[in-house]
Parts: C-alpha cells; sequence; structure tokens
C-alpha cells in the first residue's frame, strides 16, 4: 500500500499550516501536497492552548484558532485543505523515514513517497520520567503541548476548582498555565530550581515584576526548589508534592512544563544534526537537498546574529522559516532567510515582546511599580535585544526596528532617561 506525493509535510503543527497557505498562494497543483500529523485536527496555533483556550469564561475553541490567525492572516478549516486538493492525513504517526528512498512509512504500514519533504515535526514536552520521577501518568498530573493534554487539563480545573494546584517549571509554559490556574480560581504554588522565573530570558529585575505581580493574585513560589516525589492515594492519584527541601504541597493537580525535545528522531542517522535540531542553511534546507525542516525541530543560520545556527522554540520562528522554505522550494529565488527572533508571552492582563538576542549589557527603563517598563540588551555598543511589558503595536515595532537597525548607544544614561523614545524616534 502506497501513495506519492511530490511535496510532503511531515507534522501537522503551526509551521505546517503556514507552509500549506505558501504552498498555495504559490501555486501548487492539485494532489501535490500532502499533510502528516499525528493529531487528529488541521495545523492551529498552538499558543491559544496556555492562554484563551484555558479562560474560565468564553473560552477559545477551534475553530476560532486555526493557523494562520495568529498572524492575522487567513484561517485554514479542514475544508480549506480539502478545497485545495491537499490531502491531510491526520491522526496517523509516522514511524519510520527513510531519506534515500524518499520514502515514510506510517504506523498503519501505508507507505508515502515524496519529491521533497518538509520535516516540520516540532518538539515533545519533557516527562518527569526524563528527570528520574516516576507517575507523571497519574490522572491529576499534567503537561501540555497538544489540544488532548489541554482538554485535560481544562476537565481537571472544573473539576477541582478552588483546590490546590502544582506547577511544576518556571519558563513561559509554566508561567501561562500557573495565570491560567489563578485566574481558574485555584490556589497555585510554582516550583522551579532557578533563582527567578523566565531565567533563560528575564532578568532578576524584570522576573521581580511578574513575581509580584503573580504574588498578588495569590501565586506562591518555592524557588531554588525542586520536586523530589509524589505522595499519591491508594488509587494513584496524586495528593501531594514533596520538594527536595522536605516542603510538602498539597496538590489537587500538578502541571508540568520542564521544557522540550525535538522530534529529530526519525532522521538522527540520516541527516547533519546541530544544538540538537536539524540543520539546515538559509533555505531550510537539510544536508540532504530533497528535505527541509522548520519549525522547534530546525536549527538554522540567523542572520541578524552573524550566521550563527541557532534553534528557536517560539510561534513567529515556525511561521517563517516554514514560509520561507516554501519560498525556497517553488521559487528557487528566496534568499537567505533574514530572520529577527522574538518571543511574546501574555498573562493575566499583561504581556510582553522580546526581539533579537539577551547577551551584553541590560539597561533597564521606565516604571516598574506601575508596569510601563523595558529593557535593551547592548553588545559592542548596538542594540542586540529589546523587551517590552504592555506596549501598543507601535511601540513593539519600533522596539523590533532598534534590534534590527543593530542601533549604536553612545550614551548609556542617556539610553535609560529616554527609554521607549529611543526606539520610537528611530
Ligand atoms: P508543532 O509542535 O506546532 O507541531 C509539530 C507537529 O508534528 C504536531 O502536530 C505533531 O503531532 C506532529 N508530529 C511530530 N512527530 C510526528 C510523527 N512522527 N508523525 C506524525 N506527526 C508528527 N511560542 C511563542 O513564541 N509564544 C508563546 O506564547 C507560545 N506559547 C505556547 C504555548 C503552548 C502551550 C505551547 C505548547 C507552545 C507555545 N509556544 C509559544 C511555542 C510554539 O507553539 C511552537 O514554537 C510552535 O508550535 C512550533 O511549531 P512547529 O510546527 O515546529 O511544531
Amino acid at each position: 500500500m502506497g501513495r506519492d506525493f511530490v511535496y510532503v509535510i511531515l507534522g501537522g503543527g503551526v509551521a505546517a499550516g503556514y507552509a500549506a497557505l505558501e504552498f498555495v498562494r504559490r501555486g501548487v497543483g492539485r494532489g501535490e501536497l500532502c499533510i502528516i500529523s499525528e493529531e487528529s485536527v488541521p495545523p492551529y496555533e498552538r499558543p491559544a492552548l496556555s492562554k484563551g483556550y484555558l479562560l474560565p469564561e468564553a473560552p477559545a475553541r477551534l475553530p476560532t484558532f486555526y493557523t494562520c490567525v495568529g498572524a492575522n492572516d487567513e484561517q485554514l478549516p479542514p475544508i480549506w485543505y480539502k478545497e485545495h486538493g491537499i490531502d491531510l492525513v491526520l491522526g496517523t504517526r509516522v514511524k519510520s523515514a527513510n531519506v534515500q528512498l524518499k520514502q515514510l512509512t506510517t504506523t498503519t504500514g501505508e507507505t508515502i513517497t515524496y519529491k521533497i519533504l518538509i520535516i516540520a515535526t516540532g518538539a515533545r514536552a519533557l516527562k518527569l520520567e526524563n528527570f528520574g520521577i516516576s507517575e507523571s501518568d497519574a490522572e491529576n498530573v499534567c503537561y501540555l503541548w497538544n489540544l488532548t493534554d489541554a482538554n485535560r487539563l481544562v476537565g481537571l480545573m472544573q473539576e477541582y476548582r478552588g483546590g490546590n494546584a502544582v506547577v511544576i517549571g518556571g519558563g513561559y509554559i509554566g508561567m501561562e498555565c500557573a495565570a491560567a490556574l489563578a485566574t481558574n480560581r485555584m490556589k497555585v504554588a510554582m516550583v522551579f530550581p532557578d533563582a527567578y522565573c523566565m531565567s533563560r530570558l528575564f532578568t532578576p529585575k524584570i522576573a521581580d515584576f511578574y513575581e509580584s505581580y503573580y504574588k498578588s493574585k495569590g501565586v506562591i513560589f518555592f524557588k531554588r526548589n525542586a520536586l523530589a516525589s509524589f505522595d499519591n492515594d491508594l488509587k494513584g492519584k496524586v495528593k501531594a508534592v514533596i520538594l527536595k527541601d522536605g516542603t510538602h504541597l498539597p496538590a489537587d493537580l500538578v502541571v508540568v512544563g520542564i521544557g522540550i525535545r525535538p522530534n529529530t528522531n526519525l532522521f538522527e542517522d540520516q541527516l547533519q544534526l546541530e544544538k540538537g535540531g536539524i540543520k539546515v542553511n538559509g533555505q531550510m534546507q537539510s544536508s540532504d537537498p530533497s528535505v527541509y525542516a522548520v519549525g522547534d525541530v530546525a536549527a538554522f543560520p540567523v542572520k541578524q546574529f552573524g550566521n550563527e545556527i541557532r534553534r528557536l522554540e517560539h510561534v513567529d520562528a515556525a511561521r517563517k522559516t516554514a514560509k520561507h522554505a516554501v519560498a525556497a522550494i517553488m521559487a528557487r529565488d528566496a534568499g537567505d532567510l533574514d530572520y529577527l527572533p522574538f518571543i511574546y508571552s501574555r498573562v493575566f492582563t499583561l504581556s510582553w515582546q522580546f526581539y533579537g538576542d539577551n547577551v551584553g549589557r541590560v539597561v533597564h527603563y521606565g516604571d516598574f511599580s506601575s508596569g510601563n517598563f523595558g529593557a535593551y540588551w547592548i553588545d559592542k555598543g548596538v542594540v542586540v535585544g529589546a523587551f517590552l511589558e504592555g506596549g501598543n503595536k507601535g511601540d513593539n515595532e519600533a522596539i523590533a526596528k532598534v534590534v534590527r537597525l543593530k542601533a549604536t548607544v553612545n550614551d548609556i544614561a542617556e539610553l535609560q532617561r529616554a527609554g521607549l523614545e529611543f526606539a520610537l524616534c528611530k
């Protein structure tokens, strides 16, 4: 049993949706493109799962967040794929790939061959088992990566409303989940090993603002600490989380967000890897000319950082690398991707954006007590990164622009005084 396509996208997440739209805009023929996805629904905007999807009032539900609404573009419901002659093979896992034969084999035994493959397999959530802790399959322990996880979390939040929730991990998934749990009137404790939240990006001063805000919403922090084990009832349900320092935290619900690992496994001995991802060039083409990689699974040269190879786990990178790969495949004159790294988050009524790289000297500005603040990162006399809380569209475009331009900074004190004005005047 086998089928043959010109183009196959392996994976049906954010990058797949944006790639599909670009294929159609560039005139892909009917029956030429196939998308294979383990998920049972077409590509959707994954970040919605930890934001609108978890709201207690008027939560976001499909079809409202099918790609590509996250970039204010066309929404692609299931019928769209049909109308454009795209084979959407859902609920199907690819279990092996043979790059030489240009062939994928699914768990149902079907073989699908391609002329060009785009790998868009994204990443998976790390499990507690990866850190030697068992029982993360207990009925009240949740991860959050796909719609099934999100539905489970919603069900548990409804069941235990007013109860105790423990969030393990202080990255953006942990922070967004903690905010959602508090909004759902749960008593929330956050546990993470670092000295402050979002330590890969935030400075202590920025983290302090968000932690204070969370505390004002009732969230309690257990920092420089870690989960040691669970205390379970006779049915195997977790009833308390035991921390490394011996603290017992009562738990009706545990949410784990401790990082992700890119899904490279089908290709590890067939394609070149770097930074844990599939290494591609500026056209998103891998070490095999018929294979491209995009999104979380791709490690690509970032021009803005002198073509240093980076793997970015952000939705904007997934959208743009996907579109660029299709441009490179279909037009063959796309040039190399010139990408400005960007990440954002929204929690409670707060919302921040960050562009560029967080290296060099940090200059904070604004009023941290009222939530009107930002920061620039300066390296070798130029702006390499910029963070802003609560900016409007124009403000965010301005901070993106100073990073893109690598604006020169002559006087740090003046930059601190000017704050956002520095970016708005450029
Ligand atoms: P993505 O994970 O979206 O899709 C991968 C797809 O491949 C999935 O459909 C998967 O099932 C499929 N797949 C994998 N292996 C397969 C196989 N062998 N066979 C078949 N199918 C297979 N980013 C950001 O910048 N700001 C934010 O606020 C957030 N918020 C956020 C919240 C939550 C809850 C999550 C989980 C993630 C975010 N992100 C984010 C990250 C962002 O969503 C992420 O960077 C993109 O989804 C990456 O898109 P990809 O298409 O690369 O992978």
